[in-house]
C-alpha cells in the first residue's frame, strides 16, 4: 500500500509516496481502508520536529490524526464494526499514521460514518470537533444563552466550534478576517469581528467564554472582556498558558484552561449524529491527492484555510 513518510524533521519536501506492507491488526482494533484523510496544523509542526520533546518513536515516520474510510479487517475483540462498515476515526496524533492507503485503529477510537456525509466531509471532522467539543463543553462548561467568543472562527476547529456553541443556544461573536465573514455568519455566528481592523477583546465584562484558537491571546489579556465567572479555554499548548490557567484556580476571577484534544469514539459518535441530523456541517477548503501532502502542508502552514484541507486515496470513489 501508499503510505505518506518522513525520514527526516524538515520543510514539506521530506515528505515521500512510499510503497510499505500494510500493518497487522491487534485484537482490540480496526483496519481501515482510507478513502480520506483529515490534513491538521499539528501534522506539519510534527513533520518540522516541534513535537519532538513528546516523541521517542524512531524513524520513518507516517503523519495524520484523522480518517475516514471502510473497515477492512477485524480484530477478534471487537464487536462493534464489521467488514465493510463506513468510519470515521481520530488516531493519537503522534503515531496515528492515517496518510496511508490503510491504516490500524482501536475500536474505541472510531465511530461510524452516517451515509449522508462524503468520506472527504468525514475525514475533516474528528480531530477539530471533537477539539471544539472537548474546549466548550468539557473545559468552558458553555450553557445555552451564554455569550461566547471564538477567536479563529474560520479555521477548522473554528468552523466546528462556532455551530457546536450555536447548536447549545449559546450567543456567538466570531473573529476572523473580513473575506470569512460571511462563511462564519452563515454557521451560525450573532456577530462577527474583524480582527485586521477591530481589537476583539475591547469590549468590558462581554463574555461568558472566550476559546482562542489562534493562540494570539492569553488568559490576563481577556480578563476585561470576561465576566466574573468567564472561562477562557486555549488550543496553545505552551508552559505559559499552562501555567497561567493553573494559577486563575487560586484567583477571583475568570478561570483559564488549556484544552488537548483527546481521541473519544464516543464523543464521534454524537459529531456523527449532529452532521446527520444537519446540526453541524462539514466544512471543507481544498482536496489534495495522497501523495501530494506536500502541498497540502504547504497550504495548510500559510494558516489561511478555509475549513478543512482533505487528503484523497485511490479508493475514495469506493462506495
Ligand atoms: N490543543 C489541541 O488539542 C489542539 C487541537 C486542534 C488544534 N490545535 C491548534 O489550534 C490552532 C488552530 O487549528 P485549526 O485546525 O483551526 O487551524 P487552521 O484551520 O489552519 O486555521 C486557519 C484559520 O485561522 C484563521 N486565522 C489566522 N490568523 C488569525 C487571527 N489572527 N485571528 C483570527 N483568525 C485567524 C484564518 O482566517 P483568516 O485567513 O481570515 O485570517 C484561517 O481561517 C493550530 O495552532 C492547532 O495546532 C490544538
Amino acid at each position: 500500500m501508499q503510505a505518506v513518510r518522513f525520514h527526516r524533521y524538515g520543510p514539506p519536501a521530506v515528505l515521500a509516496c512510499e510503497e510499505v506492507p500494510p500493518p497487522p491488526v491487534s485484537p482490540n482494533e480496526i483496519r481501515v481502508a482510507v478513502h480520506a484523510a483529515g490534513v491538521n496544523p499539528v501534522d506539519w509542526r510534527y513533520r518540522r520536529g516541534e513535537l519532538k520533546w513528546m516523541d521517542w518513536a524512531s524513524f520513518p515516520r507516517t503523519p495524520g490524526a484523522d480518517i475516514a474510510g471502510t473497515v477492512h479487517a477485524v480484530g477478534d475483540e471487537v464487536t462493534a464494526f464489521h467488514v465493510g462498515d463506513r468510519v470515521v476515526a481520530m488516531l493519537d496524533i503522534l503515531s496515528g499514521a492515517g496518510y496511508a492507503e490503510q491504516v490500524c485503529v482501536p475500536a474505541d477510537q472510531a465511530a461510524h460514518a452516517p451515509d449522508s456525509i462524503s468520506m472527504v466531509e468525514a475525514a475533516g471532522l474528528p480531530l477539530v470537533t471533537l477539539t471544539a467539543i472537548q474546549a466548550l463543553r468539557d473545559k468552558a462548561q458553555l450553557a445555552a444563552g451564554e455569550h461566547v467568543l471564538i477567536n479563529g472562527a474560520s479555521g477548522g476547529v473554528g468552523t466546528m466550534a462556532v455551530q457546536w456553541a450555536a447548536a447549545q443556544g449559546a450567543t456567538v461573536t466570531g473573529v476572523c478576517s473580513p473575506r470569512n465573514a460571511a462563511l462564519v455568519q452563515s454557521l451560525g455566528a450573532d456577530t462577527v469581528i474583524d480582527y485586521t481592523s477591530e481589537d476583539p477583546l475591547a469590549a468590558s465584562d462581554a463574555f461568558d467564554v472566550v476559546f482562542d484558537i489562534v493562540g494570539n491571546q492569553s488568559l490576563a489579556e481577556a480578563k476585561a472582556a470576561l465576566r466574573r465567572n468567564g472561562r477562557f479555554v486555549t488550543t496553545a499548548i505552551t508552559p505559559r498558558r499552562f501555567w497561567e490557567a493553573f494559577a486563575s484556580r487560586f484567583m477571583p476571577g475568570p478561570t483559564g484552561y488549556v484544552v488537548v484534544v483527546q481521541p473519544r469514539g464516543s464523543d464521534l459518535a454524537s459529531v456523527m449524529q449532529m452532521v446527520d441530523a444537519g446540526t453541524l456541517t462539514p466544512v471543507v477548503d481544498r482536496t489534495y491527492p495522497l501523495c501530494d501532502a506536500k502541498a497540502a502542508h504547504q497550504y495548510s502552514e500559510t494558516k489561511r484555510a478555509q475549513g478543512k484541507i482533505v487528503l484523497i486515496t485511490e479508493q475514495e470513489d469506493v462506495p
